[in-house]
C-alpha cells in the first residue's frame, strides 16, 4: 500500500501528526493544508482554507488523495468529512452530525444526561437578562459558575468565574458585545467544578475503540494555574495521580458509553473522541467532549505511540481498526508551550526565533504559530508559538529535559509556564484545596 495523504490543520498538533505520518512505510506523499513552518519538513504545505468543504475537496481531488486526516474542529463542524466521503475519498474524522457532540454544548449535555454520564449541572440561555439573573442567583447561594459560549470559540469561549462581576462581564461579552460571533448568541451557565483535569483520547471506527494513554493539558496562562485560560500552555503524559480503577471507569463509563449513545442516536462516529474530565471529590465528571486530537495533548501522545499512525488512521477510516496494532511506550512525555508576549491577550508577531537547531536530537520542537519569512528566517506568527517535548522514564525526568531545551530557544517576549508536569505524581488534593 502506498498512500497519498492530505492532513488538514496548521498547529502544533498537526506538526506532531505529520512527524509520525512521515515515519510510516505506507506513506507515498504527505500534503498539509495549510501546515506551518514545522510540517513542511515532512511534506508539502498547501495553501487552503481547511474549513471550506469545496476547497478541501478540490485539493484532495487534485492530489488524488487516498486519505484525508482532519486535525482541528472547524473543518469537522463545517461538514468537510461529509463532503469528502460523499465524493468517495476516505476521511479520518467524524461527520458534522457526529461532531455535534463538540460543537453544541447543549447537545453534549443532553446526550450525557440520557446516558447517565456525570457532568456539571448547567442551563442554556438565549436571553441575556435571564442569564444575568441566573448568575446572580448562583453567587447569592454561595456557589460559583462557568459561563460558556454554546458554539465553537477556539477554546476562548469559556470563563471560569470567581465573582458575580466576572460572570456578568462574560455574559455581556458573549451575548451583547458579540465577542464570539454567532457561537455566543446562546450561553451555557455551568456549576463550577473543582479538581484535577485529564484528557482521555481514543481512536474509534464506530465499532472498535482503542484507548490512548491519559494526558493532561495546562489551560491557565501562569504557573500554579493562575490567570486566564489559553489554548493550552503545556502537557504531560501519563498522570501518575490517576487511579487505574478510575481510569478504567472513565474508559468504559464515559468514552465507550457516549459512543453507544451517539450510535443509538443514529449517528456513526469515526475518528478521535476524547472527554476532558475533572476528578472531583464526587468522582470523575466530564468538562467537555472533543471529537479530534487535542492540542497540546497530541504533542505529548505522538512520541509515545509505538505503532504506525498512518496504518491506524487508514484502518479507522475504513472501519478496520480492529485489524491494526495500537501500542504505546511506557516512557513519560512533557511538552512546554512557548508563547508570544501578551498571549492570551494582544500580542505581536514577527519576532525571530533562534536556537531551535540547538535542542537535543531526541527532543521534539513542534511548531504552532511559527512561519518562515521569504528569507527563510523562522518567525513568530501566533500566540502559542512552539511546543518543546521531551521523553523520560518519569514525568519529572521528561520535564527536566524539556526545560533544559526550552532555555536554548529564544524570541523577544517569549513566555512559558515553569511548572508543567509538577503535579503529575502528586496525590489528588482534597476538596478544600482550590485547584482548578
Ligand atoms: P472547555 O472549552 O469547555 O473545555 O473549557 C475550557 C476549560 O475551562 C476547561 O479545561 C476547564 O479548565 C475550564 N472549565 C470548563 N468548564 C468548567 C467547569 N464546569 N468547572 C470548572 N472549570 C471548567
Ligand atoms: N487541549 C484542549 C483542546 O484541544 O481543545
Amino acid at each position: 500500500m502506498s498512500l497519498r495523504v492530505l492532513l488538514l490543520g496548521g498547529g502544533g498538533r498537526e506538526h506532531a501528526l505529520a512527524w509520525r505520518l512521515a515515519q510510516s512505510p505506507l506513506l507515498d506523499k504527505l500534503w498539509i493544508g495549510p501546515g506551518n513552518a514545522g510540517t513542511s519538513d515532512y511534506g508539502e504545505n498547501v495553501s487552503l482554507r481547511a474549513a471550506d468543504p469545496d476547497e478541501v475537496l478540490r485539493h484532495a481531488e487534485q492530489i488524488k488523495a487516498d486519505l484525508v486526516i482532519v486535525g482541528p474542529e472547524d473543518p469537522l463542524a463545517a461538514g468537510v468529512v461529509d463532503r469528502l466521503t460523499a465524493a468517495g475519498i476516505p476521511t479520518f474524522g467524524p461527520t458534522r452530525a457526529a461532531h455535534e457532540l463538540e460543537w453544541s454544548k447543549t447537545y453534549a449535555k443532553q446526550l450525557m444526561q440520557s446516558a447517565g454520564i456525570a457532568t456539571a449541572g448547567s442551563r442554556g440561555f438565549e436571553d441575556a437578562w435571564e442569564a444575568r439573573d441566573f448568575a446572580r442567583t448562583i453567587f447569592a447561594g454561595g456557589f460559583e459558575c462557568v459561563v460558556k459560549a454554546d458554539g465553537l470559540a477556539a477554546g476562548k469561549g469559556v470563563t471560569v468565574c470567581d465573582t458575580v462581576e466576572d460572570a456578568l462581564q462574560a455574559i455581556e461579552n458573549a451575548m451583547v458585545n458579540g465577542h464570539f460571533g454567532a457561537a455566543g448568541s446562546r450561553v451555557v451557565i455551568e456549576e463550577r467544578m473543582r479538581g484535577r483535569e485529564t484528557s482521555a483520547h481514543a481512536f474509534t471506527d464506530g465499532v472498535t475503540v482503542r484507548h490512548m494513554p491519559f494526558s493532561c493539558d495546562h489551560k491557565p496562562v501562569f504557573d500554579s494555574d493562575q490567570g486566564p485560560n489559553t489554548g493550552g500552555m503545556g502537557v504531560y503524559s501519563p498522570p501518575g495521580w490517576l487511579d487505574p480503577a478510575i481510569a478504567n471507569e472513565i474508559r468504559t463509563g464515559v468514552t465507550e458509553r457516549i459512543l453507544q449513545a451517539i450510535a443509538a442516536d443514529g449517528r456513526t462516529f469515526q475518528g478521535i473522541i476524547y472527554p476532558g474530565l475533572m476528578l472531583t471529590a464526587d468522582g470523575p465528571k466530564v468538562v467537555e467532549f472533543n471529537c479530534r486530537f487535542g492540542d497540546p495533548e497530541t504533542e505529548a501522545l505522538m512520541p509515545r505511540l509505538r505503532s504506525d499512525l498512518l496504518a491506524i488512521c487508514d484502518a479507522t477510516a475504513h472501519g478496520r481498526l480492529a485489524e491494526v496494532p495500537v501500542e504505546w511506550s511506557e516512557d513519560a512525555t512533557v511538552g512546554v508551550m512557548m508563547a508570544s508576549g501578551g498571549y492570551p491577550g494582544d500580542y505581536e508577531t514577527g519576532a525571530e526565533i533562534t536556537g531551535v537547531g540547538d535542542v537535543d536530537s531526541d527532543v521534539q520542537v513542534f511548531m504552532a504559530g511559527a512561519q518562515r519569512d521569504e528569507a527563510g528566517v523562522l518567525r513568530t506568527a501566533g500566540g502559542r508559538v512552539l511546543c518543546v517535548v521531551a521523553s523520560g522514564p518519569t514525568v519529572e525526568a521528561a520535564s527536566a529535559r524539556a526545560y533544559d531545551n526550552v532555555l536554548r530557544i529564544h524570541f523577544d517576549g517569549a513566555h512559558y509556564r515553569t511548572d508543567i508536569g509538577a503535579t503529575a505524581n502528586q496525590p489528588l488534593p482534597n476538596q478544600q484545596e482550590t485547584v482548578r
